[in-house]
């Protein structure tokens, strides 16, 4: 055998070891739940004190952090005694890129990463994997867990918070008086158009869990004598009377023929004649924040779509796309007006 063959038959040994590897990625999720980095800090702590403090076994702790500093992730610094790397410092509560709450097995991401387990069947049936798996929808499952959702509305929030610039920048929101922010979670989004746009007014309505704390983030803000937020479904009928219905994030959890056009359909009822209608989502092909996204949608039985498939969604739910504005971050605010 050749030293280049030996060398390429190495080399695609270790890309197949990254690629299926379910330990290492696992592992990284536990030692972050644990919060082993954020004891460690800045010194050298031993496996003990990391047992004590995550109230775990000094013996699994030990090898979960061996496993760990063989990739790279913290480093030993004398026996039973661990420092961290420039790796595990990124999943420090404290860095200000921190991976903690993409990777906490117990916070926002969690539940998406359990359910990769159906990952199988939604590919076998292309369909809502989840519920059959776990007996009942993402969504329920999320509203039955008060820390999970906080945590979950927060990872949303913070992704609003990274993407408002560019939103505020794309659209022209002085043509609009009254937007409706259709499943707005904690409000994040609505409250920064309404601070970047004081003739602005909102109504917010999605699931009571995030209404409630969106209420409470417009009460902060001082915006409550502008911003509403309604518990409510988006497959119901949604309150008339906004000249724009924004859907932001969440059409991607919804199968074309499962829900993704009931929702559009609700927000053309909604907005009506002269009403507008705008879906703010990454497109399938464009570079994309979370290049995993769609699969996780796949769980759900959702997707990401590319501009002809939201072209074709809206047609099916009486909308007719006018115009599709792109970020920079790849993030695309679509606009829909109801057909007469
Ligand atoms: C991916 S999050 C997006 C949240 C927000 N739009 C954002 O971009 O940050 C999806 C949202 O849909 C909400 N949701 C799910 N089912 C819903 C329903 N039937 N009616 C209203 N909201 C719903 C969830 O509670 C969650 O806040």
């Amino acid at each position: 055998m050749s030293t280049s063959t030996t060398t390429t038959t190495t080399d695609v040994a270790r890309q197949l070891d990254v690629l299926t590897d379910l330990v290492t990625p696992w592992a990284m999720r536990v030692a972050a739940t644990l919060t082993l980095a954020d004891r460690i800090g800045d010194s050298a702590v031993t496996v003990d004190d990391l047992a004590r403090h995550s109230g775990a076994v000094p013996d699994t702790v030990g090898r979960l952090l061996e496993h760990l500093a063989a990739r790279g992730v913290f480093a030993p610094d004398g026996p039973h005694r661990y420092r961290n790397t420039e790796l595990s410092h990124r999943l420090r509560r404290d860095h200000p890129m921190t991976l903690h709450p993409w990777l906490d097995i117990e916070g926002g991401m969690g539940q998406y990463d359990i359910g990769l387990s159906a990952l199988l069947l939604a590919v076998r049936t292309g369909a809502d994997a989840y519920t059959p798996t776990f007996g009942r929808s993402f969504f329920d499952d999320l509203n039955t867990d008060a820390e999970r959702a906080a945590a979950y509305d927060d990872l949303m929030a913070s992704l609003t918070a990274w993407t408002l610039p560019e939103i505020l920048q794309a659209y022209d929101w002085q043509t609009v008086a009254h937007v409706t922010d259709v499943a707005g979670g904690s409000g994040a989004l609505l409250a920064g158009l309404l601070r970047a746009h004081p003739h602005l007014h909102g109504t917010l309505v999605d699931h009571a869990r995030a209404a409630r704390t969106a209420s409470a983030r417009f009460a902060e803000e001082g915006l409550a004598d502008r911003a509403t937020a309604l518990a409510g479904s988006m497959f119901d009928p949604l309150p008339p009377g906004a000249d724009l219905y924004l859907v932001k994030s969440t059409v991607m959890g919804w199968g074309d023929g499962s829900g993704a056009a009931d929702i559009l359909r609700r927000c053309a009822r909604a907005a009506g004649p002269g009403g507008r209608v705008v879906v703010a989502e990454f497109l399938r092909g464009a570079p994309r924040l979370v290049p995993s996204l769609d699969l996780y949608m796949a769980l759900l039985g959702g997707k990401e779509r590319t501009e002809e498939e939201f072209r074709a969604l809206g047609a099916a739910a009486g909308l007719t796309l006018r115009d599709v504005r792109p970020t920079p971050s790849g993030y695309c605010l679509l606009e829909f007006t109801p057909d007469a």
